[in-house]
């Protein structure tokens, strides 16, 4: 039987004619997004952004670039809209343009990271595979420039946010921070919480956890570069924590959907934490419904997301529970919670589009 929006008839000529744009648009989208890459990598919305409207000759007088492939590429943004084109052939980046696209850590709208150069076509044939076999692949199948890149796409947010927005909004946690308090970050990544934590409250001790060998090393370097000595890396999951009750604040940031097994996780979160200690959850905004998601206008980049990264790493082992970017909404997370022994479940909206915010508490 057909479903809304499918009909058996067949198809109009201005049907097939938007299907193939709509089709097409995702492959302009693709090369769009590395030419975005290309730019912010050459520093062009940087240059562009210290000038008023710009041609191909004047941005090659500026950054020592070719003006002819400079020109392309202006033209390319031009078209894309996200450069004003001037009927001069002067390009000029907009207000709006420069704070989403010329400030990598400033901007809360722009995650670089998430335009870095296409995946190597080895981890597509292995993605292919994956089809066949049921099996994912760890955030280390894409070597260490998928650390980076995940640290480019989310650090920018956690840098902003989490020391001045979010953490305040939680019952008490600055508070014991400020007086010394111990906190583990379990899939840490790169370890951009960590450091943020660290300088904020250098009174406290930090642990973080990963899996992930290139992020531990990746974090490990920060860490050096910071003189900070107030905190530890372990590569290593929340089978590594201790067993008695030790932390007054445990962070999972972006990262329990990825896991194989959340649950053995939160029941580690559970027997480690304090009595009065707080387990501050970042996940994936999404809906028990799989269509609901579909309110998201970004709901087909989240699926993207996870199969290249966020399911498959949660299929990487066998009978992994391969929950995905848009697989823990809030109920399924608050039942997992509850199952493990948490007693106290409240949601933080913090109006960040793609997150909600969890504070959990025995
Ligand atoms: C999307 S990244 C988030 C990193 C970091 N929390 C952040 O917000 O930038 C997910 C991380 O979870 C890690 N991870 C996946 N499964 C894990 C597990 N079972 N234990 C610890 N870390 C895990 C991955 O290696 C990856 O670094």
């Amino acid at each position: 039987m057909a479903d809304d929006g499918a009909t058996a008839a067949a198809p109009s000529e201005d049907e097939l004619r938007l299907f193939a744009f709509q089709v097409w648009s995702y492959k302009q989208g693709e090369l769009v997004s590395l030419l975005i890459h290309i730019g912010s990598r050459l520093g062009l919305f940087q240059a562009l952004r210290d000038r008023g409207p710009t041609g191909a000759a004047d941005l090659a007088l500026g950054t020592g670039l070719d003006e002819r492939w400079l020109l392309e590429w202006l033209r390319a943004m031009g078209a894309a809209r996200l450069l004003h084109w001037g009927e001069d052939d002067t390009f000029t980046l907009t207000p709006a343009g420069a704070a989403v696209l010329a400030d990598d850590e400033g901007s809360l709208f722009y995650a670089a990271g998430a335009f870095g150069p296409p995946p190597d076509p080895a981890y597509v044939e292995d993605l292919a595979g994956a089809f066949r076999t049921g099996r994912g692949f760890p955030y280390d199948r894409r070597g260490p420039e998928g650390a980076h890149t995940t640290e480019r796409m989310l650090g920018p947010w956690t840098r902003l946010a989490l020391v001045p927005r979010i953490l305040p909004a939680l019952d008490g946690v600055v508070e014991r921070l400020e007086h010394g308090g111990e906190v583990a970050d379990i899939g840490c990544g790169a370890g951009v919480a960590l450091l943020a934590l660290a300088r904020a409250f250098p009174g406290s001790s930090f642990r973080g956890y990963d899996i992930s060998r290139h992020a531990i090393e990746r974090a490990s370097q920060l860490v050096g570069e910071s003189g900070l000595s107030n905190v530890e890396l372990h590569q290593a999951g929340a089978d590594a924590l201790p067993d008695e009750a030790t932390f007054d604040l445990v962070l999972t940031l972006d990262c329990l959907h990825d896991m194989t097994r959340p649950e053995e996780t939160i029941g580690a979160i559970r027997r480690a934490l304090k009595p009065d200690g707080t387990w501050l959850v970042k996940d994936i905004r999404c809906t028990p419904d799989p269509r609901g998601n579909l309110v998201n206008p970004m709901a087909a980049l989240m699926y993207g997301f996870s199969i290249t990264s966020c399911m498959s790493s949660a299929l990487s082992e066998p009978g992994g529970a391969g929950l995905g970017t848009l697989g823990l909404h809030p109920e399924l997370l608050e039942m997992m919670t509850a199952r493990a022994g948490f007693t106290r479940f409240a949601v933080h909206d913090f109006d960040e589009p793609a997150n909600l915010y969890y504070e959990v508490r025995p």
